[in-house]
């Protein structure tokens, strides 16, 4: 039967012990996306390339993570005995391919370009197995890239004696097999060495014996860190992120301090966006022409039109703000929100499950849960929506053109209609008829002398 061209194998089973946590080493998020899901786009946009991941610790969790990639083909590796064994685990589904492809699973930064060029190249030549590696002043615990005359092989870090140790080279655990070679001797690697485990790179050194050639390619450090602790995450993680702001830049998106900016991997903004110091994005959130983002500004799926104004201190989450909407600072516009255009959320404004009609203007100290709020609609100061009676939420609904006195409670469910009025420190359990003024406050009585009388009281007067 004729061969597919390319598999490509992931490994993902091992136990990830260095990252001292429950959740699967490579399900830990780099930004905003789990370490496996940086290192699947790069590899599905392989012309070609059926892939397959090799699940086993925490196996049940990564397999529900690909479902999102329903083309991605999990196969379980039910003991974790090494890399080489993980490879074995799975070849029965390899042995269908030409060539196969083999990744670590914790490599997020490696982009397509780089794997498209290392597969190129692999088939070009008449390599058994290419490998990529690179150079660091940081080896640490990386297997080293020993090469003598023509040979090519790698020794890992535990094994390796000082002066191996000091080779800068280092292998990534990204390699490309020619299937038939490697079928030749994945079953001779054995595990007698300092960790007792079965090891790919003795792969390359069985198949360089027998006589194959091998091929290691320098690829750039940035794009090939391995993550194995909490502070190699953080690493590049923070790689990721200048790679994305540089991105964003190059893109007319400004930035006063791009040092200080976080965009995540699903975010896509526009020309002439302005993002001032410490703006997280995250999540699908989008930001149109000419919107700006003021300082300490948290958006999570936050779609914002054009010339949208965030001052300071603002998050929005699960919400759309319509071009020249404007709020903050210190504003929390949460699930499901709507501003329409021109329509303003102020300061110290929390809008949840809110539609805000266009124009409308949310100024000060207000708390809209479950609101519709028509056009032209003005929000006094200190109101509150009362939406939840202790069991349940209501809804309340604010016709257009209302204006609504400062400290209003609006106990939902409640309607104030079109052109209506509400007096200023009104409690408002009934709806207001459209152009009417609701009161619903203790009338005012001063009571003459009270002060002076007590103030002789007092005096013992
Ligand atoms: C490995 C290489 C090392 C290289 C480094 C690059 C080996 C023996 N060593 O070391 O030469 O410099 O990567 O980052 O391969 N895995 C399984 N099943 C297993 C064991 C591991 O699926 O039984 C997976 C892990 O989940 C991980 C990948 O294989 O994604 C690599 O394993 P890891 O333990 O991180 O290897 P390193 O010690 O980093
Ligand atoms: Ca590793």
């Amino acid at each position: 039967m004729e061969k597919k061209p390319l598999g490509v194998l992931i490994m993902a089973a091992g136990k990830g012990t260095r990252m001292k946590s429950a959740l699967p080493k490579v399900l830990h998020p780099i930004l905003d996306r789990p370490m496996l899901g940086c290192l699947l786009q790069s590899v599905l946009s392989l012309e070609g390339a059926e892939v397959a991941v090799l699940v086993g610790s925490g196996g049940e969790e990564v397999c529900a993570y690909l479902e999102c990639f329903p083309t991605v083909h999990p196969i379980w590796q039910r003991e974790q005995l090494g890399t080489a064994h993980a490879v074995k685990s799975a070849q029965s589904w390899w042995e269908e391919f030409e060539n196969l492809l083999v990744l670590n699973g914790d490599l997020p930064l490696l982009q397509a370009s780089t794997l498209t060029h290392f597969l190129n190249e692999h088939l070009k030549s008449n390599s058994v197995c290419s490998l990529l590696s690179f150079q660091t002043e940081t080896p640490g615990s990386y297997g080293r890239v020993v090469r003598r005359q023509e040979s090519v092989s790698i020794v890992e870090y535990k094994d390796a004696t000082e002066e191996e140790r000091r080779i800068k080279e280092v292998n990534a655990g990204c390699y490309a097999f020619s299937v038939s070679s490697l079928t030749r001797v994945i079953d001779k690697v054995r595990n007698d060495n300092a960790q007792g485990e079965y090891y790919l790179p003795d792969v390359v050194a069985l198949l360089g014996g027998s006589g194959g050639c091998i091929q290691a390619t320098l690829a750039p450090e940035c794009e090939m860190l391995g993550i194995n602790t909490q502070a190699e995450l953080a690493e590049a993680a923070a790689r990721l992120r200048e790679r994305i702001v540089l991105g964003w830049m190059e893109r007319g998106v400004r930035m006063m301090d791009p040092a200080s900016v976080w965009i995540g991997l699903d975010v896509s903004l526009e020309q002439d966006v302005t993002l001032m110091p410490d703006v997280q994005l995250w999540g699908r959130t989008e930001v149109g022409v000419g919107s700006s983002i003021g300082s300490g500004c948290i958006l999570r799926n936050a779609v914002l039109g054009k010339n949208v104004r965030l001052s300071a201190y603002v998050v929005v989450e699960d919400s759309v703000l319509d071009d020249e909407a404007k709020a903050g600072p210190f504003a929390y516009i949460r699930e499901h929100s709507h501003l329409e255009r021109e329509a303003l959320a102020g300061k110290f404004v929390e809008l949840k499950k809110t539609h805000v009609g266009r124009s409308s203007k949310v100024p000060h100290l207000t708390y809209m849960g479950d609101a519709t709020l028509g056009e032209d609609v003005n929000i006094g100061a200190g109101s509150v929506t009362c939406n939840f009676d202790g069991r349940e939420k209501h809804a309340t609904k604010i016709g257009d053109r209302c204006f609504v006195g400062s400290d209003t409670m609006m106990v939902a469910p409640v309607v104030l209609g079109d052109d209506s009025v509400t007096a200023a420190g009104s409690v408002i359990t009934q709806d207001v008829p459209p152009g009417a003024l609701g009161v619903g406050r203790a009338r005012q009585r001063n009571i003459e002398g009270w002060s002076l009388r007590k103030n002789r009281k007092e005096q013992g007067g």
